[in-house]
């Protein structure tokens, strides 16, 4: 059987903030069954991560290209490859059969040719919602989780600041350092979302940094005798006043610089002498690092949610039409907590 399947891709490199015209969608007949010998796998998508890293693979350069095989640049008119969840419409491969759930490295599409190598595991049905993995109980989750405990290494009574804390990361961040005994500002781009942070996430308080002129002197309002642990999801302006207020021997994960991914040429420049004099530990990383806690992580958060202890807060959108506006909505600050596109009822 063949089917007509849609896809996303890029027209041109994307240099700067994305916008809707910068992408197309494109449609081309696929078959619903594999050649006999081969190897593939035919995957009909159910869920599609949308992640702000994917702008610098769009980049014509980016620094983070080449320096991880999934950084690796976009081709315009090529379909674009992500996180998705799907479940197998055939196989090739005697490891998978039809109707198994996987997870893995598949296209911006209605359906993916998958090679073995693509599948980053099969999924068991579970009590929670298959989107859940590629969120909370995936990379996103993994991140505030191995950048919170394993960098940061906070302690109970501990004060915390994370940016962008309403997104998919930071808010799970906020959530860990509550349940870990830490006092915890976040900031993030409107009213509704610090009052999701206050009211529903129990941050203890939160900012909207659109309305704030001066940065340093607001994080010295909420932070008066310092910060011990800063999450940075934002880089720029908001990294330098969070060095400005870091405690002596003070803690900085920088897990993205959002801010500076869509303005060319900004970058944060931090006073290093802060650095040096007050012993701040500032470190980059990447959720792939830390796969060594990834069953660890997965339990706790799991119990977590069970016991109503975490929220999970998920965006979604439907159908592969809905791709660009999601993904260009992650940089005007339109999702609340992960954003997904659902290309199912289920
Ligand atoms: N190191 C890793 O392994 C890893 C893994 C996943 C994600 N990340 C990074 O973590 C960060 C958060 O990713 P996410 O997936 O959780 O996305 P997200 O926070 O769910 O979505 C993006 C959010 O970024 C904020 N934003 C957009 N443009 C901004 C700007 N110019 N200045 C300040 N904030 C801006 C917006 O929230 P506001 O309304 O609050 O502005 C927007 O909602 C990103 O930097 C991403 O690259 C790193």
């Amino acid at each position: 059987m063949e089917v007509t399947n849609k896809y996303i891709v890029i027209k041109h490199h994307v240099e700067d903030a994305p916008k809707q015209s910068n992408f197309e969608l494109k449609t081309k007949a696929f078959a619903l069954s594999v050649e006999s010998g081969s190897d593939d796998i035919i995957v009909k998508n159910l869920y599609i991560s949308i992640d702000p890293y994917q702008i610098n693979r769009m980049k014509s350069y980016s620094s983070s290209q080449g320096t991880i095989n999934f950084a690796v640049p976009i081709t315009p008119g090529e379909a674009i490859d992500g996180a998705v969840i799907g479940k197998v419409v055939a196989s090739g491969n005697a490891k998978f059969q039809k109707d198994d759930l996987v997870m893995g490295v598949f296209t911006w599409a209605e359906y993916s040719l998958v090679k073995e190598g693509n599948i980053i595991k099969k999924l068991e049905s579970s009590e929670f919602p298959l989107s859940y993995h590629l969120g909370v109980l995936g990379f996103n989750g993994l991140s505030a989780y191995a950048g919170f405990f394993e960098l940061c290494k906070p302690l109970k009574g501990e004060k915390v600041f994370v940016s962008t804390a309403s997104g998919a990361v930071g808010n799970l961040v906020g959530q860990y350092a509550k349940l870990l005994g830490c006092y915890v500002v976040g900031c993030a781009g409107s009213q509704k979302k610090v009052a999701l942070l206050k009211e529903k996430l129990g941050f203890d308080d939160a900012f909207n940094y659109k309305e704030e002129t001066d940065l340093n002197s607001t994080l010295k309002r909420y932070f008066p005798d310092g910060i011990d642990v800063y999450f940075d999801n934002v880089g720029g302006e908001m990294l330098e006043a969070a060095v400005a207020n870091m405690k002596a021997f003070g803690r900085v994960a920088i897990c993205g610089v959002i801010s500076e991914y869509t303005s060319a040429g900004k970058r944060a420049s931090p006073n290093m002498l802060d650095v040096v004099y007050k012993r701040i530990n500032i470190r980059g990383f990447l959720a792939a690092d830390f796969l060594n806690v990834f069953e660890d992580f997965s339990t706790k958060t799991s119990d977590y949610i069970r016991t109503g202890k975490l929220k999970v807060i998920e965006d979604l959108s439907l159908g592969v039409e809905s791709i660009p506006s999601a993904f260009v909505g992650l940089f005007k600050g339109d999702n609340i907590g992960k954003k997904i596109i659902s290309l199912t009822e289920e």
